[in-house]
């Protein structure tokens, strides 16, 4: 089988061809995102791979299929760069990766906390110097703060874990309580009683119509003054906007983000020649008090075995005709909070 493996970098390459050891496909890498553009390449290949920054719109799908694609696999937990009423439409099936690491990303949620908190951004840079003044490193003691989960699935669960390990209050919204969570602690409360009562507030929750721009300016307004905000989901569930104006009143304290609304145009990518032309990005990295990774929470040894290896047994599963637990089920019609219906494409992170 001919799988067409877009937006690869090396470190693909390398597990992906390791796993395929057991498989046998024969793997084609592109290193450009799909997209309307470069949908043309997998031409002929029944199976198209992609990753968080592909764009799989209805264009696209279209394209894909009448280039005789008849299977998506996603290399990710997260989907909302796939249009699902389209590729259902189209009888594409989906597969995905849910559950490759959840560690991987809940340790990496905790060191941007910790970084922030303790300014290790900043120190690092003095040390470099020979500047060990201090001054503007105070941190705070993690232990006896209250941090709000919105969302506690796979990695929100381990985020509680590590959390409760150094003794902090955990408070947590998501719309299917975990019994795993409560009892590490962790109370339920509504969004708003969440937001109003913690130090520091993390997102992992998937982006949906429901939670874009979960985070907007009246949520925002919710958290206390100096809070932290961590967002190592998907960037859109962030308003951007919204955010720098309460990093400038000095409302919000603290934002540490391993995704970005239009992390597309830039993340994965080395564009340190060029002038990057995104104005909203540029300003958030003006900001003493932001942490900024560019979509690294998955990227370790362990997570890109995992993801290879599920990819190509989802592929290989749905090759045989059987049922493949990670096939995506199409979604029912959206609405958006204002009762209309939300195009699919706006949401694409
Ligand atoms: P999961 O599906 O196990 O958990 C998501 C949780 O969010 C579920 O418990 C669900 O009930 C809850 N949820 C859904 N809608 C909600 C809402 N409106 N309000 C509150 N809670 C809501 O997913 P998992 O594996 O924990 O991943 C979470 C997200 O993390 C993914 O959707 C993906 O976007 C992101 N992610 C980021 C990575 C990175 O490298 N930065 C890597 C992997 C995932």
């Amino acid at each position: 089988m001919k799988i067409a493996v877009f937006s690869t970098k090396a470190y693909d390459r390398e597990f992906l061809d390791r796993a395929n050891r057991d498989f046998g496909y024969e793997l084609v890498y592109f290193e450009s995102r799909l997209s309307e553009e470069t949908a043309n390449l997998a031409q002929g290949f029944s199976t198209v791979c992609l990753f968080v920054n592909d764009i799989a719109d209805r264009a696209v799908l279209q394209r894909l299929r009448a280039g005789g694609t008849s299977l998506l696999a996603l290399r990710s937990a997260g989907f909302n760069n796939v249009d699902l009423k389209a590729a259902a439409e189209l009888s594409l099936p989906v597969v995905r990766v849910p559950a490759y690491s959840p560690y991987a990303v809940a340790e990496y949620t905790v060191a941007l906390m910790l970084g922030l908190n303790r300014k290790l951004h900043r120190a690092w840079q003095r040390t470099r110097e020979n500047n060990f003044s201090l001054q503007g490193l105070l941190g705070f003691d993690m232990h006896g703060k209250t941090v709000g989960i919105i969302g506690t699935g796979r990695i929100g669960t381990r985020v509680t874990h590590i959390l409760a390990g150094m003794g902090c209050r955990l408070l947590g919204h998501d719309l299917k309580p975990s019994q795993e969570c409560e009892k590490l602690g962790l109370r339920y409360v509504d969004l708003e009683t969440l937001l109003r009562s913690s130090h520091i507030v993390t997102l992992h929750c998937p982006l949906t119509p429901e939670t874009f721009h979960l985070m907007d300016e009246a949520r925002l307004a919710l958290m206390p003054p100096g809070a932290m905000l961590i967002n190592t989901s998907r960037g859109a569930v962030l308003d951007t906007a919204a955010v720098i104006q309460a990093l400038k009143r000095g409302h919000l304290g603290f934002l540490g983000i391993d995704v970005y609304e239009q992390e597309a145009d830039l993340f994965f990518e080395d564009l340190s020649d060029q002038v990057v032309q995104d104005d909203l990005f540029q300003r958030l990295l003006t900001f003493p008090n932001v942490f900024i990774s560019g979509h690294q929470g998955f990227f370790t040894r362990e997570a890109l075995a995992a993801i290879a290896r599920t990819t190509l047994e989802n592929i290989r599963c749905i090759a045989e005709g059987g049922v493949c637990d990670n096939a995506i089920p199409p979604p029912p019609v959206p609405k958006s909070k204002k009762g209309g219906q939300v195009k699919f494409p706006d949401l694409i992170a």
